[in-house]
C-alpha cells in the first residue's frame, strides 16, 4: 500500500534549498517557491524503478505503448478525454515542448498570446524564439476571479496573432477555466487561425467541485487545432523523471510539431523514466486521492490564517498548490514586499512581478508541504506582519 510521507529534503540536491543563497542572499529562509512538493513519489513507482535497476543495463529505450496506454486511461478516468495512442509523443520537458511548437506553428515576428501573470518561462519561450509577445491581462472580477476579457482580446488580435499559449489550468492564479470560458476562447482562435498550445501540466491538482476540463476535448474543430501538454510531474512529484507527453489530433500539426522536435533530437526518454511513468499512471491512483485530500487541508489552513489577516488577501485555488498572495494591502513596493518575506518572515516565496506585470504586489506560495510547515511559515508571516 502506498505511503504517503513528507521527506526533509534540505540535505538533498533539491533545487529549493540548492538556489537559495542565489535568489534570497541568504540561506535563512523557509523555501515555498519552485512547483514541487516535499511529498515522497509514490512507493509503488520508487519500487518499480528499483525493480528495474535489477537489470543491470540502462541502454537506449523506446517508451513502451503500454506506457502511452496507461496515460491514456488515467486521461480518460479524470478528465472524461479519449486520447489515441498516435497522437501521443514523448518530451523531455513541457517547456521544451513550447519552444517547439513556438518554432513548429509560427514565424519569427509573429505574435503569441500569453496572458499575464503567468508561470515565467511562457515569456522566454516566446522571446528566445524571436516571436512578439501579445500580452493579455487577466484581472480579478468584483468577486476576486481572474478572467480574461474575451472582447479586448478580440481587439489586441492582428494579422500576425498565429499562438495561444493556454496554461490550464491557470499557474499562478490557480483557475480552472470553465467550459464557456474554453468555448469562448477557442472559437475566438478558430475564427484567427490560431493554433492553442495547451500546458495542463497541473490538470491532476484540481479541487472539488471544480473540475478540469482539455480544451481539445470541447469539439472536433478544437481537437484538430490544439497541441496539448501534459505530463506526471506534477501530479505525482516526479519532474525529476523529465518526461511528459505532446498530444496532438491533427496530422498536419503533428507533422509540422515532429518536425521540429526531431531537429532537437527529443529522442524517446529514458528507461527508468519510462517505467517511472508508467506505474505512476497505473498503480498511482490511491495515493492521488491522498494527496488531493492533503492539499485541501493545506488550502484551508491558509483560508484560515487570511481570514484572520484581512491585510493579506487570497482567494483559495481551483487548483494547484499554489498560493497566489495579494498583499498590496502592506503598501509596499515590490521589492520592498520581497524583502519583507526574506528579512522579515524568512519565508522564500516567488514574487508575483516575476509572473508579469499584473503580479505586481503578490507572492506566490508553495503549500505542498505538511501542515506543520505551512503552519510554521504562516505564524512566521503573522510576526513579521506584528512587528
Ligand atoms: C504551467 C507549467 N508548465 C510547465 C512547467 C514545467 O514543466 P517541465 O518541467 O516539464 O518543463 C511548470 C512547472 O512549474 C508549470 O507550472
Amino acid at each position: 500500500m502506498d505511503e504517503f510521507r513528507f521527506i526533509d529534503r534540505s540535505d538533498s540536491n533539491a533545487e529549493k534549498y540548492t538556489l537559495r543563497q542565489k535568489l534570497f542572499h541568504t540561506q535563512e529562509v523557509q523555501p515555498l517557491w519552485v512547483a514541487d512538493m516535499d511529498i515522497a513519489t509514490p512507493e509503488c513507482v520508487i519500487h518499480a524503478v528499483q525493480k528495474r535497476l535489477l537489470h543491470p543495463i540502462l541502454g537506449y529505450e523506446i517508451m513502451s505503448d503500454s506506457a502511452y496506454e496507461a496515460q491514456i486511461e488515467w486521461v480518460r478516468e479524470h478528465h472524461g478525454f479519449t486520447i489515441q495512442r498516435e497522437w501521443l509523443s514523448y518530451s523531455p520537458s513541457v517547456v521544451a515542448s513550447i519552444g517547439c511548437a513556438i518554432r513548429a506553428f509560427s514565424e519569427e515576428g509573429d505574435e503569441v498570446i500569453v496572458m499575464d501573470p503567468v508561470y515565467p518561462p511562457f515569456y522566454g519561450m516566446v522571446r528566445d524564439n524571436n516571436r512578439s509577445l501579445l500580452l493579455h491581462p487577466l484581472k480579478q472580477d468584483n468577486t476576486g476571479i481572474y478572467r480574461f476579457n474575451i472582447e479586448r482580446l478580440r481587439t489586441q488580435i492582428t494579422p500576425k496573432t498565429k499562438l495561444l499559449l493556454l496554461c490550464s489550468p491557470h499557474n499562478p492564479i490557480g483557475r480552472v477555466w470553465s467550459r464557456d470560458e474554453l468555448l469562448a476562447l477557442g472559437e475566438l482562435c478558430l475564427e484567427h487561425g490560431i493554433v492553442i498550445i495547451s500546458d495542463e501540466i497541473h490538470s491532476d491538482i484540481v479541487f472539488a467541485p471544480h473540475a478540469h476540463i482539455p480544451i481539445a476535448s470541447l469539439s472536433l474543430e478544437l481537437l484538430n487545432n490544439t497541441v496539448t501538454l501534459i505530463g506526471p510531474g506534477k501530479t505525482f512529484n516526479m519532474a525529476g523523471f523529465s518526461i511528459s507527453t505532446v498530444c496532438i489530433a491533427s496530422d498536419e500539426l503533428r507533422a509540422l510539431y515532429e518536425k521540429e522536435a526531431h531537429r532537437v533530437h527529443f529522442g524517446d526518454g529514458a528507461a527508468l523514466s519510462h517505467v517511472a511513468f508508467e506505474t505512476a499512471y497505473t498503480e498511482g491512483g490511491g495515493w492521488h486521492k491522498k494527496l488531493l485530500a492533503h492539499l485541501n487541508a493545506n488550502a484551508q489552513l491558509i483560508e484560515t490564517w487570511v481570514a484572520e489577516h484581512p491585510v493579506i488577501q487570497c482567494r483559495i485555488p481551483e487548483a494547484t498548490y499554489l498560493a497566489w498572495l495579494d498583499c498590496r494591502a502592506l503598501g509596499l513596493s515590490d521589492r520592498e514586499l520581497r524583502e519583507f518575506f526574506v528579512q522579515k518572515a524568512g519565508l522564500g516565496l516567488s514574487p508575483g512581478l516575476s509572473f508579469g506585470k499584473e503580479g505586481s504586489g503578490f507572492m506566490r506560495l508553495n503549500f505542498a508541504v505538511s501542515s506543520s510547515v505551512l503552519m510554521d511559515a504562516l505564524d512566521q508571516l503573522d510576526k513579521a506582519l506584528n512587528d
